[in-house]
């Protein structure tokens, strides 16, 4: 027999906040034989568009070809410049390549971690056509001036906010301001329906062109005579039933992680070099990550895994990329800086107060010994 303590709970980066009711909702698709997009799509699509104000919504597979389909939907000439923030998920990237687009990597700011825009501003160039604006972690960037700048310009909009559902700016919902808004319901983010995304428009000529360009080309299914081109990026009605149910929990997803990021901010507060991540004051925010850095990331990231602690490191930016880096080399510090430096503490519906308390303390602990 040995002393040895039995291990520590795992607490893990990411779970799921699912219940019989989604079940419920899946089986009654099967129940009714109604699998491919249909009443549940609808309904979802009617409550988004009542509570984010947003005049359309169409649905997509997931957010990486939802941002494909509104690039489609925005017909830029092939070959023009489109400024993407370097600090984003490598998706937001792809979906411009593949939309024959060239993207221009822009820095971010070093506490919000959101696109500057005095940057974005001074990579336009005679050949920039797009901007495409990523909400970060569950707050919004400084979309008012990304906007200012799109208008000074004569440039597209297209809002990456697969992060943002259910944040808002100055009032006003995520997605909404840009001439297309794109959202992720991926199994990680704050409302899922394992895979899935929303496209936002206030525009009536891009609904209806963004309507044919994911239906074969056509208004209406069940005719054979297509009168655009267009693909398939429906989703299913199994999915949209299970977005209804995670729709109805988005206000206690808001609280309770608003409620864990004010734990961990007050646990952390002073602890060593830490500094988390600041939200911009016109911003509210579902946290998607508790994100912070420190100079230390890489003993902290191996210290919380001996305690059973699952982090999460920052991107890796997409200037630096294999298929994406440019010759000559271009430097964007700040985003090659948070990718060095940048930690993210898990926040999700299954971390309870002692399991925050316990992250802050294994974080107090390591600092202590340093
Ligand atoms: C900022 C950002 N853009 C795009 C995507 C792509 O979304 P999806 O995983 O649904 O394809 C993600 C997903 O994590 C993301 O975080």
């Amino acid at each position: 027999m040995t002393n040895q303590e039995p291990p520590k709970k795992r607490i893990t980066q990411v779970d799921l906040f699912l219940d019989a009711e989604e079940l419920e909702k899946v089986e009654r698709s099967v129940m009714d034989r109604w699998l491919t997009e249909g009443p549940n799509a609808a309904k979802l699509a009617e409550l988004i568009r009542d509570y984010t104000k947003t005049k359309h919504v169409v649905f997509a597979p997931n957010g990486t070809l939802g941002l494909f389909l509104g690039l489609l939907g925005l017909d830029l000439p092939r070959g023009s410049e489109i400024l993407i923030p370097a600090f984003t998920f490598y998706g937001s990237a792809m979906s411009a390549v593949f939309a024959g687009l060239k993207p221009v990597f822009v820095d971010c700011y070093p506490d919000t971690y959101n696109i500057d825009v005095e940057d974005l501003e001074r990579k336009i160039t005679p050949a920039t056509r797009a901007i495409m604006p990523v909400h970060i972690y569950g707050q919004m960037c400084d979309i008012e001036r990304v906007m200012d700048v799109a208008n000074r310009h004569g440039l597209a909009v297209i809002e990456d906010a697969a992060q943002a559902f259910g944040v808002h700016f100055n009032g006003k919902h995520a997605g909404t301001f840009g001439n297309v808004g794109v959202f992720s319901f991926f199994s990680d983010k704050s409302i899922t329906m394992g895979e899935g995304s929303a496209l936002f428009t206030q525009d009536d000529a891009l609904f209806e062109r963004l309507k044919l360009l994911r239906n074969q080309g056509r208004p209406n299914s069940g005719t054979f005579i297509h009168p655009e081109h267009g693909m398939n990026f429906r989703i299913t009605d199994l999915q949209a039933g299970m977005g209804l149910v995670q729709f109805g929990k988005l206000d206690r997803i808001r609280s309770r992680r608003n409620e864990l990021w004010r734990l961990y901010a007050s646990e952390l507060a002073g602890v060593g070099d830490i500094k988390l991540m600041q939200v911009h004051p016109s911003s509210d925010v579902i946290p998607f990550r508790v994100a912070f850095t420190t100079a230390h990331k890489a003993d902290l990231e191996a210290f919380m895994r001996e305690e059973n602690i699952e982090t999460r490191g920052f991107f890796y930016p997409m200037h630096l990329q294999p298929k994406l880096k440019s010759d000559p080399p271009v430097s964007l510090p700040v985003s090659e800086k948070l990718s060095e430096t940048g930690l993210c503490l898990p926040v999700h519906h299954h971390i309870s107060d002692d399991d925050a308390r316990r992250v802050a303390a294994t974080i107090r602990t390591f600092f202590a010994n340093r």
